[in-house]
């Protein structure tokens, strides 16, 4: 399937992300045009380096900064048009025993991870922001469908991602815009090696033995983003896609 002409917003899309790199990547190979989001503009400038097409656009913005994301969408639209798809990949990750946790902290795990994905959808489905055929994936994670020890915030913020996908999905199939999520377990890249340097040898093999398929790789969840945004799941909406290795068959 190609995407060629296809205009996607991808947030989290920083060069020195695992997963937003790889469906940067993939999407660009399919010939998408991409509007990369992030913080830093210069790790999207990298991106934009390391991809072979170059009608791609540089939106740096802070997804934290919510009162704003309506009239930032809207100023997206004017410039770039109407949009394809959207991949809200950009999240707040970490730990949070909770002894730890403070009013703060749970506001910056779901700020970006929930409240910016629901004010994306609610910006991005208003009528001409689309064209015909939308589709809009979000990355969850398999955190938010079982329970994870010292992961209560992040957990919570990707269970409430798959949860408002399926209504979401529901109130947009009359516009014909598909919603879905996909939820990684743990993925090679530097976000891995370090919770393994964290947890020391014993418990990263016990981890790692937890995905009977082995770890996925960063491109294992750009290949499901591009099924969820291509026709080939024209009829699949309101569904979380585990990206998991059989983690959570388990
Ligand atoms: N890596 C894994 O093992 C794993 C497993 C399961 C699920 N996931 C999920 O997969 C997605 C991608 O993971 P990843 O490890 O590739 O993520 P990552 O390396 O942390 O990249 C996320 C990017 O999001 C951007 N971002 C963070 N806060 C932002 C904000 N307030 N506004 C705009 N952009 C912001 C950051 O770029 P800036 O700093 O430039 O803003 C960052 O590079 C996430 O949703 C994550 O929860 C990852």
């Amino acid at each position: 399937m190609n995407l060629t002409n296809k205009l996607y917003v991808v947030t989290g899309a920083a060069a020195d992300s695992d997963i937003g790199l790889a469906i940067c990547k993939k999407l660009d190979e399919c010939g998408a045009k991409l509007i990369l989001v992030g913080r830093r503009e210069a790790a999207l400038i990298e991106t934009k380096r390391q991809l072979t097409q170059q009608h791609h656009q540089i939106a740096a913005f802070d997804l934290s900064h919510l009162e704003d994301i309506q009239s930032w969408v809207k100023s997206l639209i004017n410039q770039f048009g109407a949009i394809d798809g959207l991949v809200h990949s950009a999240s707040y990750q970490g730990y949070s025993p909770l002894r730890t946790i403070s009013p703060k902290q749970i506001s910056q795990y779901l700020d970006v991870n929930f409240s910016a994905a629901v004010l994306l959808i609610a910006a991005f489905s208003k009528a001409k922001h689309f064209n015909s055929g939308a589709s809009f994936v979000f990355i969850g994670s398999a955190a938010g469908q079982r329970g994870l020890k010292a992961r209560t915030l992040y957990a919570a913020s990707k269970a409430a991602l798959s949860s408002m996908v399926q209504s979401a999905a529901l109130e947009l199939a009359n516009k014909k815009i598909r919603v879905n999520c996909v939820a990684p377990a743990v993925v090679s890249g530097a976000k891995a090696e370090l919770q393994f340097s964290a947890l020391g040898e014993q418990q990263s093999q016990i981890l790692v033995d937890a995905h009977p398929l082995g770890l996925s790789s960063p491109q294992d969840v750009a290949n499901s983003v591009y099924f969820l945004l291509s026709g080939l799941s024209a009829n699949t909406t309101g569904i979380t896609l585990a990206v998991d290795g059989g983690f959570l068959a388990g």
